[in-house]
């Protein structure tokens, strides 16, 4: 008892050191971006810039129309009404909005992957909105059009329910930067427009920590999946946030899946739950550290994508994964890794 009291209070003092440079070094990045925003803003903060600056983001962005897992078509983000007929897509579908993150695009492994999963379970009409351009610019200058993609993707969204689409049959999916542009989306069509369900994967920190946003504002069921200490953010706002191997600080699969990192394997493991059952423990583990209140979990209750939302579960759940491909437990490794403890 005393052994175990002795390390939990090293592993706190541990993560605070750990939370008080990680936050001081994000504060002065987020620092950085300020002071670059204001003088640039000093000499150019004119409507006429921030108009420039909005149409050449929204130039670049493409809306690309997925229904049974094939493209049927690609249209600009400035159109005010879509070809719903040439997209095969029917106002009374399900709607799912998938979004990047930075460096990425619709065509990454990981974006075609969910696309066809999401085609296979959820059906209906799938919308990936690619920024890859703006994407492909240093993550200080993508995060300097944070609030233009914010609004770019929003209108996107409007003229989609202008349209006749039902935001309580919409779901959105983001990774990383793009986990934080689907919570600002949300949150700005909220509460006049209230999207369904919102997913996200391992929601970037840098330039957004430790600032107190309100994820569960961005939707009527969030969740969101941390998996990472050094890319993912540590505001746990959402409904119910699902940390990911340790304590939702770090895969053990970094060791056999180097080339993604702890971060990369979030959307990885978000697309397996489709297949595989991820097993979620039914207490907050001693070595992880729980600020919001822990989940109230069922026997034999697994985490991923939900199609039928229980919204009784809520706060945080822990799901252990594994070292290879899939990345699940079977029941018996996780009854024998509670054993252990
Ligand atoms: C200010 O805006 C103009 C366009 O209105 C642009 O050509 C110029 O590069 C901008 N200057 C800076 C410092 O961003
Ligand atoms: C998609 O598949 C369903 C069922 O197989 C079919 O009814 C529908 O017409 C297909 N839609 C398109 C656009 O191909
Ligand atoms: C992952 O789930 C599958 C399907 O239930 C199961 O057969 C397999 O044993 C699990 N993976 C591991 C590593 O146990």
């Amino acid at each position: 008892m005393n052994c175990f009291g002795l390390s939990h209070t090293l592993y706190i003092i541990y993560l605070l050191q750990f939370l008080v440079n990680g936050t001081h070094s994000r504060l002065n990045l987020k620092y950085a971006i300020l002071k670059q925003t204001q003088t640039s803003s000093l000499q150019n903060d004119t409507f006429a810039y921030r108009q420039q600056t909005k149409y050449d983001v929204q130039k670049t962005m493409r809306v690309i129309f997925y229904t049974n897992n094939t493209k049927t078509m690609e249209a600009s983000a400035f159109d005010d009404k879509y070809d719903l007929k040439g997209s095969g897509c029917s106002t009374s579908d399900k709607f799912a909005i998938v979004l990047h993150g930075w460096i990425q695009s619709c065509s990454d492994e990981w974006a075609t992957s969910l696309i066809e999963r999401l085609s296979y379970y959820r059906g209906g009409c799938v919308i990936c909105i690619d920024y890859s351009v703006v994407a492909s610019l240093s993550y200080m200058r993508l995060y300097t059009n944070f609030d233009t993609l914010t609004g770019a993707i929003a209108s996107i969204i409007l003229t989609l329910i202008r349209q006749g689409f039902d935001p309580k049959r919409g779901y959105m999916f983001g990774f990383s930067f793009g986990g934080q542009l689907a919570s600002a989306v949300g949150r700005s069509l909220w509460p006049h427009h209230i999207i369904e369900s919102i997913d996200t994967c391992d929601m970037a920190g840098p330039g957004f920590d430790p600032i107190a946003v309100d994820h569960s504002k961005a939707g009527r069921h969030v969740q969101c999946f941390h998996s990472s200490r050094d890319k993912g953010t540590f505001v746990y706002s959402c409904h119910r946030n699902i940390m990911l191997g340790s304590c939702g600080l770090k895969q053990p699969s970094v060791a056999s899946q180097l080339h993604l990192g702890s971060h990369g394997l979030c959307v990885d493991i978000y697309i397996n739950t489709f297949d595989y059952p991820f097993y979620a423990l039914n207490a907050t583990p001693s070595e992880c550290w729980s600020l919001q209140k822990a989940a109230k979990i069922p026997e034999g209750y697994t985490v991923g994508y939900e199609e039928n939302y229980d919204s009784q579960i809520t706060g945080q759940i822990f799901v252990p994964t594994s070292l290879h491909y899939p990345y699940n437990l079977s029941k018996k490794e996780l009854l024998r890794l509670l054993a252990k403890k």
